[in-house]
């Protein structure tokens, strides 16, 4: 009988890719993905922890999990992803959940086989985290989402320590990849048909600040992958404002591969509140930004991320970020509440928000971003987009494509453009973009 494993994936597209990663490392011991738990031999977690939120999700989850496994006892439950870096979080774990067969810490990806091994030989629990950050490891298995975009981590973790963040402390340092593989990495996926590529970092752009004895920077990243055959599409994610130099708006602007996707996360249009977030800039160097990226790509999509209700952050505050956002014009943007994570400067600060007000300030604030989308899909009305046809739109035999500033377009269409880079002519705007094949 074929063994079969099932991975659910929380947070960000680290944890997408490494969820690739964990799924490569089954499928060469022989298991085979599937989608219902019940038929799961294996079934990982990969979890987060930036809000509140998104940890008390994956622990619902693993209680259901775990309704399960007093059915199917020889079910192996491993939790992957950045909850189990938390301070004293492993160990907590490791007592009060013995229903875990494994713990993998986010550097740990490379233990997996050693560690699954064990525990079929009934070795007990197995965790394994780690305390120091260690080398980066090349060349690791992978099971790719999709076979013709790729996600490519290219600097791990964050030397940012945004005041709110558990980022740092879950991801560790910064450490950036040799250029040398990220290129042979890319070039050998866009032999076997990979057309779009996502860069990864925490901060992507300040990619190579922490090589010791070469000088490269992102921008040189951007440069060098111009030249991989096969590859049409560039993307990044998440590049921080304040590391978004002219020597990158230069690589950008020469280069016909980097799509218009650009996502700046400002989190707030205060400089008090930016100040107290520890993110570096203002809002008129932010500004300044917004207006020179808008002159090398006129049709850029701009996104962000927005956080209210930051201690300390007053009704004033708040309606600056209003402004910010009404003048730069995003094409949309994740908002979210300010969740206080425990380890992280912020949480610590008197000053905290009432819910009442955050909840209030976030209505409003999505009001206007909602508006602010239909606004911009409006001007898209009649335009003819390059999309790159990703699969299908929920079951109904429709399409669904994403444009160079990573919209998404539904359009009818047969099954053999997934895959394909298509001109496609919207002709219905709103909520949601409707296109036809141009
Ligand atoms: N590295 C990226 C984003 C990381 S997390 C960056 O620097 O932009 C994604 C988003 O989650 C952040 O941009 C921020 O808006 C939000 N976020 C992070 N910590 C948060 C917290 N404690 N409460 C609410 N939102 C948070
Ligand atoms: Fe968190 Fe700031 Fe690092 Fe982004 S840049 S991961 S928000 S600490
Ligand atoms: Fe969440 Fe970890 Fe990403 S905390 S947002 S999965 S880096």
């Amino acid at each position: 009988m074929q063994k079969k494993y099932q991975i659910i994936t929380f947070g960000c597209q680290m944890n997408e890719r490494d969820s690739e990663y964990i799924a490569g490392t089954l499928e060469t011991l022989g298991y085979q993905k599937t989608e219902k738990i019940q038929d799961a031999d294996v079934v990982f977690l990969n979890t987060c922890c930036i809000r509140e939120k998104a940890e008390n999700k994956a622990l619902s989850l693993l209680g259901e999990i775990r309704k399960i496994k007093k059915i199917n006892k020889d079910l192996i439950i491993g939790v992957a992803g950045c909850m189990t870096q938390q301070e004293g979080k492993a160990k907590k774990m490791k007592g009060d959940m013995k229903y875990v067969d494994i713990i993998l810490g986010t550097h740990n990806l490379h233990e997996l086989e050693r560690m699954l091994n064990l525990v079929l030989q009934g070795k007990g629990q197995q965790v394994s985290v780690w305390e120091s950050e260690g080398d980066v490891v090349e060349g690791m298995s992978d099971s790719q989402a999709y076979p013709f975009k790729s996600l490519i981590n290219v600097v791990y973790g964050c030397n940012n320590f945004c005041t709110y963040c558990i980022v740092p402390y879950v991801r560790g340092r910064e450490r950036s990849r040799e250029p040398e593989s990220i290129v042979k990495e890319i070039t050998k996926k866009a032999s076997e048909g990979v057309k779009e590529v996502m860069l990864l970092g925490q901060n992507v752009n300040s990619y190579g600040k922490d090589f010791k004895t070469r000088s490269y920077q992102f921008s040189e990243l951007i440069r060098d992958l111009q030249d991989v055959e096969g590859l049409e599409r560039i993307r990044y994610m998440t590049s921080h404002p304040r590391d978004f130099n002219d020597s990158l708006i230069e690589a950008i602007a020469a280069s016909a591969k980097v799509t218009d996707q650009f996502h700046l996360p400002v989190q707030s249009g205060s400089n008090a509140i930016l100040k107290r977030m520890n993110r570096g800039y203002t809002r008129e160097y932010y500004l300044e930004l917004v207006k020179k990226i808008k002159k090398i790509r006129p049709e850029a999509a701009l996104t962000t991320d927005i956080i209210v209700g930051f201690p300390g952050e007053t009704e004033k505050d708040f309606e600056e970020t209003i402004e910010l956002v009404k003048s730069v014009g995003f094409a949309s943007a994740f908002t979210f509440m300010y969740s206080p994570r425990k380890g992280t400067p912020a949480f610590d600060f008197t000053d905290q928000v009432p819910l009442a007000d955050k909840k209030r300030r976030i209505q409003e604030l999505n009001r206007l971003v909602s508006e602010l989308e239909l606004k911009y899909n409006k001007n898209l009305e009649n335009h003819v987009l390059k999309c790159l046809i990703e699969g299908k739109y929920k079951e109904d035999g429709k399409l669904i494509g994403k444009t160079s500033g990573y919209r998404s377009v539904v359009l009818e269409g047969d099954d053999s453009l997934i895959g394909q880079i298509v001109d496609v002519k919207i002709y219905q705007t709103g909520k949601q973009l409707l296109g036809k094949l141009a």
